[in-house]
This record gives C-alpha cells, structure tokens and sequence, in this order.
C-alpha cells in the first residue's frame, strides 16, 4: 500500500496487506479490478517515460531499439502479453511486425485504444489473461512482455506452457520482471529500501485486501531459480538473464526503483528464452 496507489486503494476498498496464499481464480479478479482502477493514474505517472509506441523493458531504460532481443520483427506475428496501454506493441507495428497486444484490463485497454487512435497504429487488443491464452498453437513467430503479467499470476508455469503453446518452434519469448532478490526489501526508494525484511525463499503472495478480507490486488514471488524450473518444465530454452544496470545520470524515479538502490544491485530481470 502507498500514498501513490491512494486512489485505486480508495476505489477498491483496500484496508491493509495480508500474507496468505491467493489462487489463479483470485488472482486473477484481483489484478483486473485493481489494473481498472490504477490505469489513469499509472498512464498520468509513467506515460511520458513509457511513450505512445516506443518499446522500454523497466525502469533502468533499456529500449528495444538498443536492445534487440527480439531480433528484426518485420513480417513477424508478435504477441505482448500484459501490454497496459501498448505502446511496445505499436512500436513493433511500427517495425513492420503484426503485433498482437494483449491484457486483463479493460482500463488499460482503453488507454491502448485512445493511443491506437492517436498514433495511427492500430494494433489489435485482446483482454485475456497471460494464463489463459485465447490463441491457436503455432500462431505467434515471437512474444514479450516488459512487466505485463507474468508477476501476477499464481501458476506461472502455466503462463510458460501457454505462451510455448503459442509460438512456432524458434520463436523467441523475452520478458522482464522485477529482479527477484528485490523481494527481501521493503518497497521503498530511498534508504529504507536497503535493509532486508523477509526472506527471499519465501513464497507466500503479496496481498492486499478489503475489510472483508477479500484480495484487492495480489503479486507473486518466485526465486530465479523458480523462474529458470518453471521455464524448462514448459519446454522453453533459456538464452540469458539480463541484468539492467542503473545508468549513470538517470535520476527518474518509479516506485521502489531508484538511483540509490539502482547502484547497489539489479531492479529488473530480463529472460530471454526461445522455444526449441
Ligand atoms: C506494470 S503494468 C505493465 C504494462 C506495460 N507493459 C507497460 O510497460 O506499461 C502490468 C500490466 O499487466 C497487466 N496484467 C495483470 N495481470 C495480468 C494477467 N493475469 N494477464 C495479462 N495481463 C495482466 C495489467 O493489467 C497491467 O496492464
């Protein structure tokens, strides 16, 4: 809970965090209602450093333009999964790929169709959930997700195994997610964010909740070793881990993400995987 989130914590009735266990079904519910309610205000915060169609992977500021992980798109059938406004979808359209942008949340998508509109890039929107993948086997040459779902799922094996389902062999599937070892702190910028609160081999979800005890929003850990376990179970090649370093003179601050705590150890994790 934060002062920045006041007004979706406000609409949804959060009174406090539990730590419990939250089920897909939960989870799910949760993050739909709690993405609808947050959309204005995370596009109002983060929508000039996230731009219209421009492809940022975290808050270090790694572009896909520099970056290339996806490789050259043009041509390519390209799904983004958890994509929020999309603008990495539009910039892949914009790269001659047929991007397919996809999320739980009506609130987000209204913002992806207010952009579609505005930049003349007209991506189709899809509202699913990443666990749920509403796509032929084989349909998609490449997917990637820059902070979009895969952290809130309770299964995320079974985002692995729906996104493999998805991809024709040698696709490429590159997604970006809080660094693991983030979830031992505090999620604070400043210097209360560099002292360790709780273990890191502890999986018990993030969860806020309402006076009644119902889940208002809900995020799951997993240990790197948890991601590289599920990604090999779901028949997915791990090509690397990218850890962003904080570059020097970048002060933009994003939630817990900051300079001081940038310096000292990764934000952000970027695995690139391939389906064989
Ligand atoms: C931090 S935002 C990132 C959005 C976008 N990729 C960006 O960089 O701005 C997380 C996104 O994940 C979406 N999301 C949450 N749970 C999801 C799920 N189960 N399936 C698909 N998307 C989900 C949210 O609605 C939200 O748009």
């Amino acid at each position: 809970m934060s002062d920045q989130h006041a007004s979706a914590e406000l609409a949804l009735g959060t009174t406090g965090i539990a730590k419990r266990g939250a089920d897909a079904a939960e989870s799910r519910a949760a993050n739909r209602r709690w993405w609808d309610a947050d959309a204005d205000d995370y596009h109002a915060e983060h929508g000039g450093f996230l731009g219209a169609a421009d492809f940022v992977w975290c808050p270090e500021g790694v572009r896909e333009a520099e970056a290339r992980f996806l490789g050259d798109v043009r041509g390519l059938r390209v799904l983004e999964v958890g994509c929020g406004s999309a603008p990495c979808a539009r910039w892949l359209a914009g790269r001659g790929a047929r991007a397919v942008a996809l999320d739980l949340s009506a609130g987000m998508l209204r913002h992806a169709r207010a952009a579609n509109a505005g930049t003349g890039l007209d991506v189709p929107l899809v509202q699913a959930s990443a666990d749920q993948l509403p796509f032929r086997a084989g349909s998609f040459d490449a997917a990637c997700s820059a902070f979009g779902g895969v952290p809130f799922v309770a299964d995320v094996g079974e985002v692995f195994r729906e996104v493999a389902r998805v991809l024709r062999p040698g696709a490429p599937w590159v997604f970006s997610v809080t660094h693991p070892m983030r979830w031992i702190f505090p999620d604070d910028p400043g210097p209360g964010g560099l002292t360790v609160t709780q273990s890191y081999f502890d999986r018990t979800p993030y969860v806020e909740v309402d006076e009644a005890g119902s889940a208002t929003y809900v995020e799951h850990h997993r240990t790197t070793g948890d991601y590289v376990r599920a990604l090999v179970g779901a028949g997915l090649e791990l090509l690397d881990l990218v850890e962003p370093e904080w570059p020097e003179g970048h002060t933009r601050k994003w939630g817990q993400w900051s300079p001081l705590r940038g310096q000292l150890f990764p934000g952000t994790a970027i695995f690139r995987t391939r389906k064989p």
